[in-house]
């Protein structure tokens, strides 16, 4: 016989009279019933529970990565929580498909009674942004108010609380800074990557003056292309010129992060790689996915309101694209698929370099 415990019940458990008694309809309560108040409010309350979710899978991952060690076996625990927010996200994306069943004729019937507030006013989505790491002034304000200016003194407070944190962004900014492999015993992967590049682009120039099928001009532009990627490579070599461009905003990881960022895509099928690679790429898919959400929202905005301005305040679609192509939090990632190179010219790695990685790998799994 298996304990079946003190006999919980469905309902108990997930406190449903509380849950489901909070779908107040303004419009029924001001004797003018619109319909799809109804569905407007539900699907904004499961958004906001799985904005808590998310929060929470943050909690764990943001964890891990606080201390100064972080064990590769805990790197796993963080690859399962990010790949949940990448699934959530995801779903998130898919909830705008069932509002949108809802017409713009119907929004009308209610719209009114909802200013001035707005998503705007969601903590909850503020605390997700600011935990990834998107910066006060990495955002864009539609006014001269900061854009924690529409919360309540409570929730503002609880943001500032937050702002004070490391974002995930930090934390793996430095965790990358700590990468052992790039740099070990006489191996120094900027220096070999950096031969590796510089004689790739040169067999590709001496190709391209000995290619007799090029006329004069095709042969100029071939070969300002490949003296303006080896000036593109100059910079991420040289920890000078990435502070220049890091100054301006172009790049946000430090140095020793970015080179670490991408010895591990450049080398991800090294067993001891392939967690640390996973990792990355679920922060780029975290990314690209909230990226997704903003441009189905805004064009749902548009949709619904056309060119009319938001209840918070804002120009609302023009505003919403904007966040869009600017509030990214992992761009480095991106750009740095920039600097990679075909598998047909990257070095091989040194024995020396096989082996710490290997036993490292071997060391650390479980016993
Ligand atoms: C009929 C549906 C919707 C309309 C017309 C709408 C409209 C807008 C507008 C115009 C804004 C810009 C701020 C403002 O001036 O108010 C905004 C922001 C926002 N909305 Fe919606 N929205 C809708 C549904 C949703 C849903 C379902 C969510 C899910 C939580 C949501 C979350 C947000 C968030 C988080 C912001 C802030 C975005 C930012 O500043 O980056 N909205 N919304």
């Amino acid at each position: 016989m298996t304990n079946r415990g003190p006999g919980i019940y469905y309902a108990e458990y997930l406190q449903l009279d509380r849950l489901l008694s909070c779908q107040d309809r303004k419009s029924a309560e001001l004797n003018r019933p619109a319909h799809d108040e109804m569905l407007f409010i539900i699907v904004h309350q499961a958004y906001e529970l799985w904005f808590k979710q998310v929060l929470f899978e943050l909690d764990a991952v943001q964890e891990i990565f606080a201390g100064d060690l972080v064990e590769e076996r805990q790197v796993g625990q963080a690859v399962s929580g990010l790949g949940r927010i990448g699934e959530i996200l995801k779903l998130v994306v898919g909830q705008l498909d069932v509002l949108e069943t809802m017409t713009p004729l119907d929004f009308l019937d209610f719209r009114d009674l909802l200013f001035p507030s707005s998503g705007f006013q969601s903590l909850q989505f503020r605390l997700v942004e600011m935990r990834l790491g998107l910066r006060r002034e990495d955002r864009m304000n539609f006014d001269k108010l900061p854009f924690d200016a529409r919360l309540n003194d409570a929730d503002r407070s609880r943001l500032l609380e937050q702002e004070k944190l490391p974002s995930l962004s930090d934390q793996i900014d430095r965790w990358l800074g700590r990468t052992p492999f790039v740099e070990i015993g006489g191996y120094k992967f900027q220096e070999t990557y950096r031969n590796a590049v510089t004689d790739m682009l040169d067999r590709d120039a001496a190709y391209v003056r000995d290619n007799t099928t090029l006329d004069e001009a095709e042969r100029r532009a071939d070969l300002a292309s490949l003296a303006a990627a080896k000036k593109r490579f100059a910079e991420i070599f040289d920890e000078k010129k990435h502070g220049r461009r890091a100054e301006k905003g172009d790049w946000r990881f430090s140095w020793q992060a970015l080179q670490a960022a991408l010895f591990i895509n450049l080398y991800r099928d090294e067993p001891a790689l392939q967690i640390p690679f996973r990792l990355l790429s679920l922060l780029m898919d975290v990314d690209e996915t909230l990226t997704t959400w903003r441009y189905r929202h805004a064009l749902m905005v548009q949709r619904m309101i056309g060119m009319k301005l938001g209840t918070g305040g804002s120009s609302g679609h023009d505003y919403l694209r904007l966040t869009a192509d600017r509030h990214r939090v992992f761009s480095d990632l991106f750009a740095l698929s920039t600097f990679f190179i075909p598998r047909s010219a990257l070095p091989p790695l040194p024995d020396e370099v096989r082996q710490a990685m290997d036993y490292r790998y071997v060391e650390s799994a479980p016993k």
